[in-house]
């Protein structure tokens, strides 16, 4: 696996910036989706039985639209992060590239709504256009990927991801990012 994106990161170099593109475009579009699902069900799960509840909303509904929206679009829709939760998130060589490129960009004072990065690039001979956005931490997500998690909470998150290493985060930090990546 590992191979394999050394060679794409060596291709991609060479291509070119796929900024505002259709295919760009249709990302952004993905990601709105993606978000106007989950956002009010996280809320809603939160309003409901609070955090310790709202991990199992989390915990089904993330996957269940991503899918959703996989199956919807035939792009491959995901979420990764350089400290992740759920398996799905650990980020290839590629994105972890892209997040930290992302973590420079808001130290630099970017503005964290507007980092975004895509690049077309071939693995294993297929040609494909990749996608990444940044989700920065905000005041809601505190509970579950804060500095001070209560302990029910943590008890809820480790029953589900014993690897988790998805707190301690400040708000304004980046969480992580969307990642998706389309066959062309
Ligand atoms: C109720 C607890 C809870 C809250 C509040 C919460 N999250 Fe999460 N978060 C989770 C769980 C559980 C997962 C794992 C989901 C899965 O299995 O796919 C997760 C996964 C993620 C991921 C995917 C990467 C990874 O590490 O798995 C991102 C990105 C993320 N959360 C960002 C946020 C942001 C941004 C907020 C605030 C808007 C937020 N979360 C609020 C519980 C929460």
């Amino acid at each position: 696996m590992k191979k394999t994106w050394i060679a794409a990161t060596i291709v991609a170099g060479l291509s070119t910036q796929a900024w505002a593109t259709p295919t760009h475009d249709e990302a952004r579009q993905l990601v709105k989706s993606y978000m106007g699902q989950l956002k009010p069900e996280l809320k809603k799960g939160m309003k409901n039985g609070g955090p310790v509840n709202a991990i199992d909303v989390c915990h089904t509904k993330a996957p269940q639209i991503a899918a959703d929206l996989s199956e919807q679009s035939g792009w491959h829709i995901n979420r990764v992060s350089l400290k992740p939760r759920a398996k799905s998130a650990q980020p290839d060589a590629w994105e972890e590239e892209v997040l930290t490129k992302f973590n420079q960009q808001l130290a630099e004072g970017t503005n964290p709504k507007k980092i975004e990065f895509s690049q077309t690039v071939i693995v294993n001979g297929e040609k494909q256009f990749r996608y990444m956005k940044a989700i920065p931490t905000g005041n809601i997500c505190l509970a579950c990927h804060g500095t001070d998690v209560k302990a029910p909470v943590k008890e809820a998150i480790a029953k589900h991801y014993p690897q988790d290493q998805a707190t301690g985060y400040e708000k304004g930090e980046l969480r992580g990012a969307f990642s998706f990546t389309k066959p062309l």
